[in-house]
């Protein structure tokens, strides 16, 4: 290959900004997204066994069932992670009610429930004779304790949320504290146990009756589950008695859980282990409760088509865009802006933050020919990381890492990386480390360079180097993990000959990343992680045609883009579905529902009209991804995906111009 086939190539991968960073679907990873859960339930399964020291008692008077504890109950606790599942911090927002009756008098710190790990007490409740005392990250809040050792029912419930915990009994009384804590405050879900009736941070174990403990992430559930303090008549039911006592049978049809429904019951909450809601007792009826929980729709939603919501104009093309999400502050999206202009030594990316339903601009941050976007949390601390193409392809740039400055709200340089013509930056974690690959691309004419994997220094608190592996015309790191391997796979683009070769998955073993498999590969520029039903997959996006293959130089742009499953009993990667994709840079796997969905992005290198779409798959059974969609847009080099509010948005990065692009996704309900 000529010296001038090697310019026109890179001018074409420039120009055309055939150039991908990581595109992974970025939850964030505080534990906000389950439904209201029953501790008991999950500690104590209806059909298994009892643990010691616990009987199940009927209560007569109220028909109810709940457990009783004795002083000798065993510990009865489970991972925090069965709960939280695939998620990374507690939720910082939640509420927890339990609902007790208690005859004792003279309580010594008895336990109702904890959420802890070895060092630390995440969220606990102790009672003593006085005082509730609420403790949140190991800081205590006491409230006094008037009504609830006078044997009857009530519900106990407490929010927290910002700076505040507001505890309210029988949806009467209400009272809030301050509560000490950073927000956010990152308490890490892994090696965390939740614990029933007996835990550290209080002396002794509960000896009352309880009946649930129900756990809601993100919400402050009491306030809208209380009905208000003087009863409505829209409230009354023309059924209910002047003298509730005297009537209770009449209830018990409802079933002996919900019988604990009277009249003088009024805020009291349960938990429908059926419907897996939350239901308060009105005036004898019992009613579901609404939380901020994404409920089943009545009928299901499929995605209809995308709609054009907002253009963002960023300082210049961009051929990555990260969203992410920072706990207390929002979500951000912050576009690598490759900088055309000549002669210019800094060139700038736009950070921009989504306000009011749309995203606007919140910071320039300086990049030099920004090529990937990567945020990550490291402690209590927010990162962003750009991979810098740089200004000249033979010389060491730096890339540089910047963080979160808590009371500026704004991010600052933190550390900078030196790199060669850096296409990507890909963070991950493996057993509590933390690790930033960076694939460097080539060093002037040669695609044969070292790219390198850095690890979190814990003395030092920076980055240093690792491992480095040589790789070739490298464009994309992605990390992913199954089971209990993590894998890092690379897509290398060109070898200075031809694009078509051989990209590389990686394997951790022994402190160290090795080779696991080779897939061949033509210009590849993105690997997509995704699972569907534990099964996992990888796709890559081929972005270009070029070498002997294809000595005439046609339809450049037009290659097969294939889907690989991994067989985990023959250890390797096979072909699962094959694609014919134009300049595609990047695939971006989401699901709406229980769908699956692939989009693909189109840098609109060249071709007809028809070959300038953006297509959109869904999976349907046995016929695998098929296109559901194609869309007339600007070249789009990234795709992202991410929710609000039940609405369904897309951002796509622009290859080739400032106008980059939200989509709102319209639905059919079917
Ligand atoms: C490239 O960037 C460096 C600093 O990063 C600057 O000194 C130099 O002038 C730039 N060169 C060109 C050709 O823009
Ligand atoms: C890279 O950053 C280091 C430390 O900030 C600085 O000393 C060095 O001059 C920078 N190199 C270039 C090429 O800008
Ligand atoms: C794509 O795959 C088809 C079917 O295997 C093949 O005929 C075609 O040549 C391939 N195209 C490219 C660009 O490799």
């Amino acid at each position: 290959m000529t010296n001038e086939a090697i310019m026109r190539l890179e001018v074409v991968i420039i120009v055309n900004a055939i150039i991908k960073g990581m595109a992974m679907l970025k939850i964030p990873t505080t534990c906000s997204n389950i439904g209201p859960v029953n501790f008991i339930d999950e500690a104590i399964p209806r059909l298994g066994h009892l643990p010691e020291g616990v009987s199940v008692v009927y209560d007569v008077k109220s028909h109810v069932h709940a457990l009783q504890f004795l002083p000798e109950t065993e510990e009865i606790k489970f991972p925090a992670t069965s709960i939280f599942k695939s998620c990374q911090y507690f939720p910082e927002e939640f509420s927890v009610f339990f609902i007790l009756k208690h005859g004792n008098t003279y309580l010594k710190k008895e336990c109702v429930f904890s959420v802890s790990t070895v060092h630390r007490t995440y969220v606990s409740v102790c009672l003593t004779s006085k005082k509730i005392i609420f403790t949140y990250n190991n800081k205590k809040s006491k409230f006094r304790n008037s009504i609830l050792t006078d044997n009857k029912w009530h519900t106990v419930g407490f929010s927290v949320t910002g700076s505040h915990v507001t505890m309210t009994t029988d949806c009467l009384n209400r009272r809030k504290h301050k509560l000490r804590r950073n927000f956010p405050s990152f308490l890490e879900i892994q090696n965390s146990v939740i614990q029933i009736a007996k835990c550290e941070s209080c002396n002794s174990a509960f000896q009352g009756l309880l009946k649930d403990v129900i756990f809601v992430p993100g919400a402050d559930v009491a306030r809208r589950t209380c009905p208000p303090k003087t009863p409505r008549n829209a409230y009354m039911d023309n059924r209910i008695p002047t003298d509730p006592d005297s009537h209770i049978s009449s209830y018990s049809s409802v079933g002996p859980d919900w019988a604990g429904c009277k009249w003088m019951d009024v805020g009291n909450l349960a938990f429908d282990v059926y419907s897996r809601s939350i239901k308060v007792c009105v005036n004898g009826i019992w009613k579901h409760v609404t939380t901020d929980m994404p409920v089943e729709k009545p009928s299901y939603r499929q995605l209809d088509y995308l709609e054009v919501y907002q253009d963002v104009i960023t300082p210049s093309a961009s051929i990555d865009v990260e969203l992410f999400h920072m706990p207390g502050e929002g979500l951000f999206a912050v576009f690598a802006n490759s900088n055309p202009v000549a002669n210019r030594a800094r060139g700038v990316s736009g950070l921009y933050k989504w306000t009011e339903k749309s995203f606007r601009l919140y910071q320039r941050l300086p990049s030099i020919s920004a090529q990937c976007w990567c945020h990550f949390t490291i402690g209590e601390n927010f990162y962003l990381a750009v991979a810098n193409y740089g200004n000249d392809t033979s010389k060491l740039t730096n890339s540089t890492i910047f963080k979160w400055h808590r009371h500026r709200r704004k991010f600052r340089e933190f550390q900078t990386v030196g790199t060669y013509t850096a296409r990507d930056m890909e963070y991950f974690t493996i057993e509590d480390e933390h690790y930033l690959a960076v694939a460097n691309h080539a060093i002037g004419p040669n695609q044969e360079v070292d790219s390198v994997i850095l690890k979190w220094d814990r003395k030092t608190r920076r980055f240093v180097i690792f491992q480095t592996i040589t790789t070739t015309g490298a464009y994309d790191w992605t990390y992913f993990r199954v089971q209990d391997y993590h894998f890092l796979a690379i897509a290398q683009a060109f070898n200075g000959r031809t694009t078509l070769m051989e990209s590389l998955i990686y394997v951790f073993q022994n402190d160290k990343f090795l080779p696991f498999q080779t897939i061949e590969t033509n210009g590849a520029t993105d690997w997509e992680f995704f699972t569907m039903e534990d099964e996992a997959y990888l796709a890559v996006a081929n972005a270009y045609n070029y070498g002997p293959q294809n000595f005439q130089n046609q339809d450049t742009y037009q290659t097969n883009s294939s889907i690989y499953k991994l067989d985990i009993g023959k250890r390797a990667f096979f072909k699962y579905q094959t694609f014919i994709t134009n300049s595609a840079i990047d695939w971006e796997h989401f699901m709406l529902g229980n769908d699956h969905y692939l989009v693909v992005s189109n840098a609109q290198n060249g071709g007809s009209e028809q070959e300038r779409l953006t297509t959109i798959y869904r999976l349907q059974g046995v016929d695998k991804f098929v296109p559901v969609h194609h869309m007339y847009l600007e070249p789009s080099a990234d795709w992202e995906v991410f929710e609000d509010d039940n609405d369904v948005y897309f951002v796509y990065s622009n290859a080739k111009d400032r106008k980059s692009q939200i989509l709102k996704a319209k639905f059919k309900y079917i």
